[in-house]
Parts: C-alpha cells; structure tokens; sequence
C-alpha cells in the first residue's frame, strides 16, 4: 500500500517539452528502477549513496532535501542519519517515482514534493542541505540551464548552506573513459531495458552519460552558479564523482 501520509504534492505547470519527456520516462520505470541501478553497476550505487548521505549528513543543520529523489533510496539514508529534530523533504518531478519511495519504511519521516526543481517550492534561505543523487544529468545537460537550476538551489540554502552532488562523471584516464563509454554503449541501454521493459528510458540514460561533464567542468557550473569552497571527490577510476559546494 501507498503511503500518502506526508505528501503534500504542490502540482506544477507542465508546460515544457523536456520535462514532459523525463516525466514520460521515468512514469514507466519505478518498480524496476532499483533492481536495474544495482545490477548495471554491480551494487556500487548503493554504496556511493550511502557514501554521499554520510558525507551530507555531517554537515548539520535542521532542514534537509533531496532533490529529484525518484525511489527515494537517498532520502531513506539521510532519514536514518537525520538526529531528532532534523526535517528530511524529498522533491521530484515524478509521482509514479515517489509513489515507489513511498513504500520504504523511512518514507515516514520523510515530506514529499511533486516539483520541479527549477522552481523549487521553498523559501529563500531556507534549507541547510541539498542533496542530488544520479539526476543532474536529468535535470538539463545545457551548461546555462544547470547553472541556471543550481542557482535555484543557492536561492533555497541558507548562508552557509551545502550542496551535496553524486552523479555520474568522465574517468580522466582516455582508456577507462572509452571503455566506460563502451560499457555503458553495450549494457546500459540492453541490460537496463531488458530489466525494466522500458526501451526509450535506458536509451535515453544511456545516451545522457557519455555526454555529462568531467568533473572539473561540474565544479565550474557550481561556481558559476554562485557556490564556494566547492570540492570533488572522484569515485571508481572516475566514472563517477562527489561534489560539495557551500552558500556563502
Ligand atoms: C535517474 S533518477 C534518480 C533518482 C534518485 N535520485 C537516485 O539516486 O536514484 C532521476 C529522477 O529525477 C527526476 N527529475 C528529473 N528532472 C527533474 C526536475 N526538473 N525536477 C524534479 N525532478 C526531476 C526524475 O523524475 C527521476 O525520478
């Protein structure tokens, strides 16, 4: 059964082509979604979001989102690491997606928003954590767009805020980056719609990797989106990475 006790699902005009295509695409994988992450990367996304969720948590602070949540894997770990009194909020463009988040034990304690997060239904200055799990790719691979969405982000923070990225990156070493993107080339798209039955979403994911930014650029969008003291951390020889970036 579906818990739709903490949902306050603040509908959004649906008036843009890209996002009705995400929308589309991830409305025909939220049963499989889970099962599909885990064998195409052989279990590691769970532990970079384990990895991502502890780091994210140090930080403190009372107000806690995940933005672009989907299953809500992410928002499940911050709630386990939340101390008493922390308020964890979950915003996703996809209710079918939030719907599968809302089976899990932790979802509870967990405020969900349909939203998207270009225009994010929070306060100025509100929040202390952002955090982003596997979606930036989603979001928009435009540079301005990103900029323009991690903007949206900074308005959100409050002064001293954090933005916590995980998300698939460009191995720096030329030969691990042409055989990531032959892995990805070969499996993701057969592997992933085999698992899911959806042919037009791992195409589309599979398509979306390859052509994300190195980890240097990511830091840059950051910047130029008004973050500080931003960091990365590369994971696997590079395939994905950790960002961190503080309102100031
Ligand atoms: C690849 S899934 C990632 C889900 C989850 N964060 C994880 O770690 O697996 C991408 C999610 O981002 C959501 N999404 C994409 N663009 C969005 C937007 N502009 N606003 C809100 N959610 C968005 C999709 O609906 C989908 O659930």
């Amino acid at each position: 059964m579906i818990n739709n006790r903490n949902k306050d699902y603040t509908n959004i005009k649906m008036n843009n082509k890209q996002t009705d295509f995400v929308k589309k695409v991830f409305s025909e994988v939220p049963t499989t979604y889970e099962r599909t992450n885990h064998v195409l990367t052989l279990g590691f996304d769970t532990i970079w979001r384990k990895k991502t969720a502890k780091i994210a948590a140090s930080h403190g602070g009372t107000e806690w989102v995940d933005m672009c949540t989907g299953t809500g894997e992410m928002a499940a770990y911050l709630s386990r690491l939340a101390p008493q009194g922390t308020n964890v909020s979950a915003v996703d463009l996809s209710s079918e997606m939030m719907a599968e988040a809302s089976k899990k034990l932790e979802a509870e304690n967990i405020k969900f928003f349909e939203a998207d997060v270009k225009d994010l239904p929070f306060e100025d200055g509100s929040i202390d954590l952002i955090t982003i799990s596997f979606a930036t790719r989603n979001i928009n691979l435009n540079k301005k767009a990103l900029v323009k969405s991690f903007s949206e982000f900074r308005r959100v923070l409050k002064q001293g805020g954090r933005f916590v990225n995980l998300e698939t990156s460009q191995p720096p070493s030329y030969m691990i980056r042409k055989l990531f993107h032959l892995f990805v080339k070969l499996f993701v798209k057969q592997v992933g719609s085999r698992i899911s039955g959806s042919i037009n979403g791992y195409l589309y994911l599979s398509k979306t990797i390859p052509k994300f930014y190195t980890a240097k650029e990511l830091a840059d969008i950051m910047y130029q989106a008004g973050f500080q003291h931003i960091t990365f951390k590369r994971l696997l020889f590079g395939v994905a990475a950790i960002h961190q970036g503080t309102k100031l």
